[in-house]
């Protein structure tokens, strides 16, 4: 089994949270999560401003996934006999609430308080409608409204940021006055699916929000970027599709993570898939406890001034010639890689700068960089 972990001071049963979303976004899709293993589920965002859902509001482009929901369909009232539904089992249950004035997120924190909830995720940064722009805008009010929050219960209060919010570091520092225990980040990004340039139109009515896949290197580096940041515990969204993404993100120092474009796509079964291959991952290297491995990857991560140039070249390892592929030569701006007339990959070292770019991009892994004369 995979140990319990630390969260703003609730223990939880593994570090995978479902986040904010429509798969939790009434009694039986917040069984289904903690029927599947979530450790605790969040919410999709109650506020009290319930609005129908518009039709269609999920696109999606090359397996680009973008939505257009702001809210949860239901009122505050409405949750209050929804929650009534739900087994709780071992899980926690996250309420992720909005409001537009400090003293609106006050009443909804002290609301979903008295309705059980472990904590709250205060959702500030939807790139959907008018609230981003509000508090990207204004972020002095950041400290009132999560202060309105922190107040009003007795619970933990997380606050889940955008993208711009997570790297300014003013903003942190208000959060941590504030008195809230952990950040989530990153929220969707602002995105438009494309534009039908035969009929002059987007292709999604409104923005949206962009996740999943795509987003997770911004992810990657935000959560990196916050331990330097902020003290506050961070629970990494964003992109985390697989067992080696949660590694990846523990490894960067979260303290857990939330699933979101993986159960859209995937359905409830992803989240089981994710625990138990986790699990295995664990046991084949017998580390016993995710806490053992949390921020182990931190230290390789150097400040861009402190690395030393070194010159390397190109080189191969097995004679290609593959002249159906030639990636590698497309891609090598300087022309150090071509095919010579036999018909075989020749590498030029004089013209290679060593940007290993064909490396990279090699899909039979045949080259390689090595120190230049
Ligand atoms: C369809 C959809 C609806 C979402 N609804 C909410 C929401 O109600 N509140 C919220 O804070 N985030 C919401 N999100 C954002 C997710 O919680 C998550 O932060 C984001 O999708 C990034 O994670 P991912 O790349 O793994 O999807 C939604 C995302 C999607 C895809």
């Amino acid at each position: 089994m995979i140990n319990a972990i630390d969260l703003m001071g609730l223990k939880l049963k593994n570090p995978i949270l479902t986040a904010a979303g429509p798969w939790a976004g009434n009694a039986a899709g917040i069984q289904r999560c903690i029927d599947a293993g979530a450790a605790a589920v969040i919410t999709e965002t109650i506020s009290l401003e319930a609005r129908p859902r518009i039709s269609p509001r999920l696109h999606t482009e090359d397996g680009k996934l973008f939505n257009t929901m702001i809210y949860s369909y239901m009122h505050l009232e409405e949750w209050e006999d929804e929650i009534k539904e739900i087994d709780r089992k071992d899980a926690k249950l996250i309420f992720s609430i909005w409001g537009s004035t400090a003293s609106e997120i006050a009443y909804i924190a002290r609301k979903v308080e008295q309705m059980g909830a472990d904590a709250i995720e205060l959702s500030i940064s939807a790139p959907i409608g008018s609230r981003h722009r509000f508090l990207t805008e204004s972020t002095s009010d950041i400290f009132t409204y999560s202060k309105a929050a922190v107040d009003a219960v007795d619970i933990p209060v997380m606050l889940k940021l955008s993208y711009e919010a997570a790297s300014s570091t003013v903003f942190l520092r208000d959060l941590e006055r504030a008195g809230v225990k952990a950040v989530s980040a990153i929220d969707s990004l602002k995105g438009l699916s494309g534009v039908d340039i035969e009929n002059f139109v987007t292709l999604m009515p409104t923005y949206g929000g962009y996740t999943g896949e795509n987003i997770r290197p911004i992810s990657l580096a935000t959560t990196a970027a916050l331990q330097q940041y902020t003290s506050l515990q961070v629970v990494s969204s964003g992109g985390v599709m697989s067992h080696e993404n949660v590694l990846e993100f523990i490894m960067l120092g979260a303290s857990a993570v939330q699933l979101a474009s993986v159960i859209q796509c995937n359905g409830y079964v992803a989240i089981t898939n994710i625990l138990s291959s986790l699990q295995s991952w664990l046991n084949e290297r017998n580390i016993i406890s995710i806490n053992d491995i949390r921020g182990a990857a931190l230290p390789s991560i150097k400040v861009y001034e402190d690395i030393v140039p070194v010159k390397l070249c190109a080189t191969i390892n097995e004679r290609c010639s593959r002249e159906n592929c030639l990636l590698c030569s497309d891609s090598c701006l300087p022309d150090a890689i071509l095919l010579n007339e036999d018909k075989i990959i020749e590498i030029k070292e004089e013209y290679c700068d060593g940007c290993g770019l064909c490396v990279a991009r090699c899909p039979h892994q045949l080259l390689d960089l090595k120190w230049c004369q």
